[in-house]
């Protein structure tokens, strides 16, 4: 769950990058949706995606409130099987990574070859609440994996901003 400082980190980069094609993975109650939006292009397409349709009232109910929600679009299902059928002609310009901190990984995987030269990527929960270096279970052994991984790619520049429970924040080269 994205907590307001960094939403508001959230809608400072993206007003930066402004975004032709944006992208969340975990929507839950589309709060970081709602800071996304605040920076992308006046034709950009926000896209958002959730597992859980139980959530989608709620969502509807904030983000009826925007003036520009007609730009979000949600897909229901699993964040892998909505980049497995990424239109290649759509590359991504900004993506933040919110969802099952397990499947992190993979997801980057998946996000690397559809991402726009330049193009930047947010991954939020890296520093575990403090927690990652001693941390025992998937979910921090993930995100552990995750943080060498950014670290060591050649094609990205990384920096891991103390904000919130750490945000990562990548760029493509
Ligand atoms: C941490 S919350 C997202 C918070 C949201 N980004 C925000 O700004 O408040 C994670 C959400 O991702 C969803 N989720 C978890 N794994 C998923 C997956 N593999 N594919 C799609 N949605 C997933 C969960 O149902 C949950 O609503």
């Amino acid at each position: 769950m994205t907590d307001v400082h960094t939403g508001q980190v959230l809608s400072m980069i993206a007003r930066m990058v402004c975004p032709m094609v944006a992208l969340e993975l975990g929507t839950f109650s589309g709060y970081g949706t709602l800071c996304l939006l605040e920076g992308l292009h006046q034709e950009g397409a926000l896209h958002t995606v959730e597992r859980n349709d139980e959530l989608f009232a709620l969502q509807d109910e904030f983000w009826s409130r925007h003036p520009r929600h007609s730009s979000i679009v949600r897909h229901h299902g699993m964040a892998l099987d909505v980049l497995g059928k990424w239109p290649a002609e759509h590359p991504i310009d900004l993506v933040y990574v919110d969802a099952d901190k397990q499947g992190v990984n993979g997801q980057l995987d998946a996000l690397l070859p559809l991402m726009s030269k330049g193009g930047w990527m947010l991954f939020d929960n890296t520093w575990w609440n403090g927690t990652l270096a001693d941390a025992v279970g998937p979910k921090p052994e993930a995100l552990r994996t995750l943080n060498a991984r950014l670290a060591d790619d050649k094609r990205l520049n990384t920096v891991a901003l103390p904000v919130g429970d750490g945000l990562t924040v990548v760029r493509k080269a």
